[in-house]
């Protein structure tokens, strides 16, 4: 297949594009680069052998977009192309919304001018909202917190409204829970701009020394160890995901929704101990005032993407703080061309 992926050299949009070529796709990759490096195109190439035709732009541009799918005939798309920082959207919401929603739309819009109806679009399991029972099923109540939160919500709305329009659409609605880990190459994984704001990035600035201790916030939350408890899934899991995703989707002109997790949760104190012994690598933290809006637990029924997609999540814990360190000490050491 020709799969257009927006946002393709961003960290999970990277990881899905590794998977799309080891599958034999030819990929087209959209990124403007504010949240990614054209460098990834180059280390894509030495684990693949091959790399995606990438434009730098922004998907909200419609020329751009309309050359894309007028040079190549494009048979699906995967749209990653979205702002993603939980704070930064409760302090520019207008940001969040102008681009989360525009790129969705535009995309959709010029995707429908080339008769090109395949969608996977990625959500978030911050849809969810004010869920008591674990683990998470897809028909639980959604609402959000936090503009970001709010751009996927309303994502997933106009994507429903757009196959109740026209049913020749068929889309794939994932909802990820906590992606983390890196490729095993080491050569991609998730490198943010200053001081993280997600938990494993933030450990492994402390592992690297570049921050003092991990800030665990709260230790009061009624879970097994009082800090919060998340589904941490491998980015590589993810990446599959939507391969599934796209096989089972394209075509059927359907609409339908998945939830892409392990099904287990673990703790903040859970996920820093394993870091720290898989990594033979010290880890201080000290407990910290809650975060506002925090949740204590949110983790994934998986059965219907497991039944529907034929996917299930296979990397552990263990698995994940190994590839998500050794990502960061080959990007310390090649940043210092040690
Ligand atoms: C995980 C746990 C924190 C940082 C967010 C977004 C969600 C999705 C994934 C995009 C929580 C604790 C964190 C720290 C800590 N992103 N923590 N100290 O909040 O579950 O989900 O990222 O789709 O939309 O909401 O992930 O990694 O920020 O937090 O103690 O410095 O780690 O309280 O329990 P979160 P997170």
């Amino acid at each position: 297949m020709k799969v257009f992926v927006t946002g393709g050299c961003g960290y999970i949009g990277s990881h899905t594009v590794v998977e799309l070529l080891n599958h034999g796709d030819e990929v087209i990759v959209i990124d403007d680069f504010s949240n990614s490096k054209p460098d990834v195109l180059d280390k894509i190439q030495t684990i693949c052998g091959k790399k995606p035709i990438c434009y730098e732009g922004n998907v909200c541009d419609k020329v751009l977009l309309r050359s894309i799918f007028e040079k190549h005939d494009i048979d699906a798309a995967i749209d990653f192309a979205a702002f993603k920082a939980v704070g930064e959207s409760v302090e520019q919401p207008l940001k969040y919304y102008q681009n989360n929603m525009n790129c969705l739309m535009t995309l959709c819009e010029i995707m429908q001018e080339y008769s090109c109806k395949n969608l996977v679009f990625s959500s978030s399991a911050t849809v969810y909202g004010g869920v008591e029972t674990m683990p998470i099923v897809e028909d639980s109540p959604l609402s959000t917190t936090n503009p970001y939160g709010t751009t996927k919500l309303w994502g997933e709305q106009v994507l429903q409204d757009l196959h109740h329009a026209d049913p020749s659409w068929s889309i794939a609605i994932l909802r990820y829970f906590n992606p983390i880990g890196a490729h095993v190459s080491g050569l991609i994984g998730e490198s943010p701009n200053g001081i993280p704001n997600n938990i494993m990035p933030y450990i492994c600035k402390v592992a690297m020394k570049e921050l003092p201790q991990v800030n665990v916030f709260g230790n009061d939350y009624p879970t097994i160890d009082g800090t919060g408890v998340r589904d941490y899934i491998h980015v590589v899991d993810l990446a599959v995901g939507h391969i599934a995703a796209l096989n089972a989707i394209c075509n059927t002109q359907t609409i339908d929704v998945f939830n892409l997790g392990t099904g287990k949760g673990y703790s903040v104190l859970e996920l820093i101990q394993t870091f720290a012994k898989v990594n033979n690598i010290d880890v201080p933290y000290t407990i910290v005032d809650r975060r506002p809006g925090d949740i204590a637990e949110c983790y994934a029924n998986t059965d219907k993407a497991n039944r529907e997609l034929h996917w299930k999540a296979e990397k552990g814990i263990t698995e994940m703080c190994e590839d998500a360190y050794r990502f960061v000490k080959q990007s310390s050491s090649s940043t210092f061309g040690m």
